[in-house]
């Protein structure tokens, strides 16, 4: 149970809130190069509670500024996109991707006026297709993390855009150190709808499940463990939590890492990165842009059809309301995964507020390796159901 002022400091993502100010010190996903082309090179983002324009330049590379142009306030996403950034569609002011204004075609050069503004805009970067952008202190800019399901061409890559998730990003964080909740949410659901895809958790039940806090030079997070009953197959390979906010996970055919970006309080897009190495280890050619695929949730009357992982999932986080009340829970011995994060993530927004850097973040160069997190000798809850059903 949590006292309201708690529950508002866990969870609120704008800039002068102290959760929101721990979600700055990591790179976010604000979206895919696949959505950006020549003929519509722009695309509204909003990110922790601002208003953003993303936007592809004539030269290839990408930006993240503020949708409002610092002049009089018109939205940039009307704007043209040139060579070297993007120019206001109101009175012609051009911002590069730093936010320096770079033109202003009705003011006097002399003045110095163009000098004196600089536009809220963002570093991005861009990894196998995905985007990622960096909202905080620019001096403590960390190094993108190389994930080797991104990094790695020996296998087939997607980007799954899921439909916007209307709650608070914490709800789904939870869920990633939640082991019970696949039997019923999951495996249940699915064999009650006669679908194959049951089997990955119901075969047995869950014996035994741990956490690990893990810190290391380039990521930080919670280990999972889970074992089930019966002996004829080994503990699980870890799939852990990303602190803060990602989960990676094993799936059918391969491996996801899931992004939940906060869009702002009460609303989180939910990026999948799925990656299908090749049986026999062989260099896949990588398209220009990694493809896209939007995962609905809801059926045409707008609610959860409850059809697959991430409708189930998107229901569970969802009906605990926009913003969890977390003074109406009861938390039982299941939850201690739950604990645990929370008490991380406590004390990752109190460093940030005393002035040191959080877990899980590196500047040093030298460090700056590909992260592994498959491990193909691993046991994991697809591969046995795929092995038992021969
Ligand atoms: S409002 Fe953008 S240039 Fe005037
Ligand atoms: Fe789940």
């Amino acid at each position: 149970m949590l006292s309201q002022e708690d529950n508002d400091f866990f969870c609120r993502v704008g800039p002068t809130t102290p959760g929101g100010q721990l979600l700055r010190r990591y790179w976010h996903v604000v979206g895919a190069t696949a959505e950006l082309t020549d003929a519509k090179p722009k695309k509204r983002v909003r990110v922790l509670g601002e208003d953003l324009l993303l936007y592809k330049d004539r030269s290839g590379g990408y930006g993240l500024v503020a949708e409002k142009c610092s002049h009089r306030g018109v939205s940039l996403y009307y704007g043209f996109v040139e060579k070297d950034g993007i120019r206001c569609p109101y009175h012609g002011w051009k911002y590069d991707a730093c936010g320096r204004c770079v033109d202003q075609p009705f003011e006097s050069p002399e003045a110095g006026f163009k000098a004196k503004i600089q536009h809220p805009a963002y570093p991005v970067e861009n990894l196998a297709g995905v985007l990622f952008a960096y909202l905080g202190p620019l001096e403590k800019k960390p190094l993108l993390p190389k994930w080797d399901l991104l990094v790695r061409d020996d296998g087939k890559k997607q980007i799954d855009i899921c439909e916007t998730l209307r709650c608070n990003w914490l709800q789904a964080m939870e869920n990633s150190v939640d082991p019970t909740h696949t039997y019923y949410l999951h495996s249940h659901t699915l064999k009650l709808k006669g679908d194959p895809d049951f089997v990955p958790y119901h075969y047995r039940m869950l014996n035994k499940f741990d956490f690990e806090f893990v810190n290391y030079p380039t990521w930080a997070g919670i280990q999972k463990q889970r074992i089930f009953e019966g002996d004829d197959a080994p503990p699980e390979t870890p799939h852990p939590l990303i602190f803060p906010n990602i989960l990676f996970v094993p799936v059918r055919m391969g491996y996801a890492m899931h992004f939940r970006t906060p869009i702002d309080d009460t609303s989180t897009q939910v990026y999948q990165f799925r990656f299908s190495p090749s049986k026999d280890g062989s260099l896949v050619a990588q398209p220009e842009n990694t493809p896209i695929e939007f995962v609905g949730t809801t059926d045409e009357a707008g609610e959860f059809h409850m059809d697959n992982f991430t409708s189930q999932d998107h229901m569970a986080w969802e009906t605990q309301g926009p913003l969890a009340d977390r003074s109406r829970e009861h938390l039982g011995e299941g939850d201690r995964g739950v604990l645990m994060y929370r008490k991380i993530l406590r004390e990752q927004i109190q460093a940030v507020q005393n002035g040191t850097d959080p877990i899980g973040i590196n500047f040093d160069s030298s460090k700056d390796e590909v992260i592994k997190l498959i491990h193909e000798d691993g046991y994991d809850a697809f591969s046995f159901a795929a092995a038992r059903a021969g």
